[in-house]
């Protein structure tokens, strides 16, 4: 028999896990009999029915690749080239011809992400990575799996809905030539408030002078002010840097969650660069999921390629902007203390409660939003806003 000493350490000395905070509060919720509950944690777009249905145009073009594809072989590391191809304009607008940028299929905007800081660890292992707090609670870890240090700064006025812009901008002038600059593209997750153009100009400004990388992670373009609009400062960045890394996501403006659909985005100063690069990351993906997953890709490449499917997409699009804008307007329109929610961008806000007053809707409304009082402003059904505003208001008065 061997002693424990000699034993090697096995499957059974795994420490427990705790679990992703917000992956809790989903499983708590349904876990809650109360028939009125309002889940308004979880981060997927809801219509006024409260449901999360399949695009229209998702479904034809699903039922047309049944009905057309003939092999499911290999497509190779770079998965969907033609998927690629027809982001280009939406994504780069003004850039979409310049041979120095390249994209290539992830498995959602996650894998884009960690694939993008892979590339920066193998080129540089001591960039620092600078990003605003509170940020999407996946991009800490996701910088440190790869080896690189995260440097935090402040950027949101939680009390006053704002942004701490002057914060920001001492952050990234007091960083070094080649520290990574990591930016939501728009509707900041979790706050809602994003940089108008203005800033952009002078976030560009920093970035270039300083020689800094911006690193940009658009997960929810279409979902603000419109699908260019939304693009603003990634076609910013493209303007003034050589350099520049974009992690996009279709699994939000496509609603293809589950589907894992995705792109990283290189950019440098001559496209032999890029082509080098481009070889590197798919060197790293091969280590990691060899080849993206295909189907929803698929679906979303045959979706760009057909005019009609095209414009029908678009108008999919406006329709979940148009339902989270509106939401916003009505929670906003409520009481002057919410007014800064009909300001902001995206699905999400951060409401001014303390983490008790957060627990205490938990228990006594059965309303369910993240400990930092993030909530998703289309969680809400229509039949839900109005006892979700009276509660909160009730509990800001309290
Ligand atoms: C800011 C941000 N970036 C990236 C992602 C990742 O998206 P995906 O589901 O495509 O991996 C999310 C998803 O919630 C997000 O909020």
């Amino acid at each position: 028999m061997l002693t424990t000493a000699e034993r090697a350490r096995g499957l059974a000395d795994l420490p427990p896990v705790q679990s992703d905070s917000l992956l809790q509060l989903i499983a708590l919720c349904n876990a809650d009999p109360r028939p009125d509950k309002i889940d308004v944690g979880v981060g997927v777009w809801r219509d006024g029915a409260g449901n999360t249905p399949i695009l229209k145009t998702v479904k034809k073009a699903e039922q047309r690749l049944v009905d057309t594809q003939e092999t499911k072989s290999y497509l190779g590391g770079a998965g969907d080239k033609r998927f690629a191809e027809l982001l280009r304009p939406i994504l780069l607008g003004q850039h979409a011809a310049d041979q120095r940028i390249a994209g290539l299929q992830t498995p959602g905007g996650c894998g884009a992400l960690r694939l993008g800081f892979e590339l920066i660890a193998a080129i540089n292992p001591g960039a620092r990575v600078l990003y605003g707090a509170p940020t999407w609670p996946n991009h800490p870890p996701i910088i440190q799996s790869v080896g690189l240090e995260g440097v935090e700064y402040p950027y949101y006025e939680r009390g006053q809905g704002a942004i701490r812009f002057e914060d920001m901008m001492n952050a990234l002038e007091g960083a070094s030539p080649g520290d990574v600059a990591l930016v939501h593209g728009c509707c900041h997750n979790p706050t809602g408030a994003d940089l108008d153009e203005d800033q952009w100009r002078q976030i560009v400004r920093v970035v270039s002078e300083r020689g800094l990388i911006p690193f940009i992670d658009i997960a929810y373009q279409g979902f603000g002010r419109g699908l260019d609009e939304d693009a603003f400062g990634v076609r910013a960045m493209l303007d003034a840097c050589d350099e520049v890394i974009v992690a996009q996501s279709c699994d939000k403006n496509f609603s293809v969650y589950r589907d894992r659909v995705g792109s990283l985005w290189i950019k440098t100063g001559s496209a032999e660069t890029t082509a080098t690069a481009v070889a590197h990351v798919f060197q790293i993906a091969r280590q990691m999921w060899s080849m993206p997953p295909d189907h929803g890709a698929a679906a979303v490449h045959i979706i760009l390629e057909d005019p009609e499917l095209k414009s029908e997409w678009l108008a999919e699009v406006a329709t979940m902007r148009d339902r989270i804008n509106a939401v916003r307007q009505r929670i906003a329109a409520a009481d002057p203390r919410l007014a800064f929610i009909g300001r902001q961008f995206g699905m999400f806000s951060m409401l001014p409660l303390s983490k008790d007053q957060v627990l205490k809707l938990r228990s006594d409304k059965a309303i369910y939003m993240a400990d930092s009082g993030r909530f998703n402003v289309v969680g809400l059904s229509d039949a839900q806003i109005d006892r979700f505003i009276a509660a909160v208001v009730e509990a800001l008065d309290a």
